[in-house]
């Protein structure tokens, strides 16, 4: 049995990227492995959130990550702030990371760009706490988008230097848990690449049916391809990689068979789209509508996540003190 470890940032609501990029199949990956949900609430004040919307927004994960599934009696499902080892680990990580490969991380380069009023120091070493969060339990598999691809090797290297300084075989170097053959990354519907809550272009589980279809509707398209068997533009191929991870494969092949004959019709494609998604959402939905008015529920699950965690976390700390020489009196 493997350890998996998955975070999401407290910065919204669930979106189809973080359900198909983070937790698709995540029934079998709790049943196989010991697995740590979590709601990364620390990494959300990089970006330095109200704090009357803190809470909220941490309740909105954990709602949705319990609605699409996670069972918090098989899994520990736990909020990060909520684990104060992390902080601790975190800050004995960050001696060992260096400015230089910090500065390099295209996060940091695109967060600097976007937020030049606002580069912080949690900014440049938001990837030292992302890697706390996964050795902090010795994980071996993280289930993560292509995004953060670049966030997952770095962790390796931390482990590798942290077991290299010390000369130690303590932590594990930790590798993407795939769901296919290689790390997706789930378009938005407005041709610009990458769906995410700060590009603004998501469709949340939270969404209601009439919001899918509307969103899908505005979907950019074109007049349609000119020449049989051509090349899809990337905002067309964008619905078809969205419509490969929700509709079956004999849609997909009908509507790519239909693209290749010049005779696809993109309301109708748009049709199939919303459908599809909307059966994926719905019950997700519903499950959110009913766990949101569940205060008692939301504060016992994370107690018990949260208890979970330390007890996996605190025994990493003890065990990484006593490899870097610290002693009691
Ligand atoms: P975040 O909150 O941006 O996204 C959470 C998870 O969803 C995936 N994801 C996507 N996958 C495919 N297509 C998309 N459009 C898409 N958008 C988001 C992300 O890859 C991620 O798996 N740094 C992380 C949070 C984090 C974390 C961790 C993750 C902190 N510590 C430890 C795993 C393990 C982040 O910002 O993800």
């Amino acid at each position: 049995m493997e350890t998996v470890v998955s975070g999401i940032r407290s910065t919204g609501n669930l979106h189809l990227g973080n359900y198909f990029g983070a937790l698709r199949n995540f029934i079998k990956m709790q049943k196989e492995n010991n697995c740590f949900f979590f709601i990364a609430d620390l990494h959300s004040l990089t970006t330095h959130p109200d704090p009357k919307h803190l809470h909220e927004n941490v309740k909105n994960v954990l709602t949705d990550y319990l609605a699409a599934g996670i069972d918090p009696e098989e899994s520990a499902i736990f909020i990060q702030s909520d684990v104060p080892e992390v902080s601790e680990l975190y800050l004995l990580m960050n001696m060992h990371a260096y400015m230089g490969e910090l500065a390099k991380t295209s996060s940091f380069k695109e967060k600097a760009r976007k937020q030049p009023e606002n580069i912080n120091a949690g900014l440049l070493t938001y990837p030292v706490l992302m890697a706390t969060d996964i050795i902090i339990h010795k994980a071996n598999k993280v289930p993560v988008g292509k995004d953060q691809e670049q966030h997952l090797e770095m962790t390796r290297r931390f482990a590798r230097r942290f077991n290299n300084f010390y000369g130690v075989d303590y932590f594990p170097e930790p590798t993407a848990y795939n769901f296919g053959s290689e790390l997706i990354k789930i378009p938005g519907l407005d041709g610009t690449g990458k769906m995410g809550k700060s590009e603004g272009n998501c469709i949340y589980l939270m969404d209601d049916p009439k919001e899918i279809e509307k969103k899908v509707k505005k979907a950019l398209t074109d007049q349609g391809p000119e020449s049989m068997n051509s090349i899809k533009p990337d905002y067309i191929e964008n619905l078809f990689t969205i419509l490969k991870v929700v509709s079956t494969p004999d849609v997909v092949q009908f509507y790519e068979e239909k693209w290749n004959k010049c005779e696809i019709r993109y309301g109708d494609l748009k049709k199939q789209l919303a459908s599809d998604i909307i059966a994926v959402t719905s019950p997700i939905r519903e499950r959110i509508l009913e766990i949101k008015k569940d205060d008692d529920y939301l504060r016992k699950v994370s107690r018990m996540g949260a208890e979970k965690a330390r007890e996996s976390a605190s025994k990493t700390i003890k065990e990484v003190r006593d490899i870097m020489g610290f002693k009691s009196f």
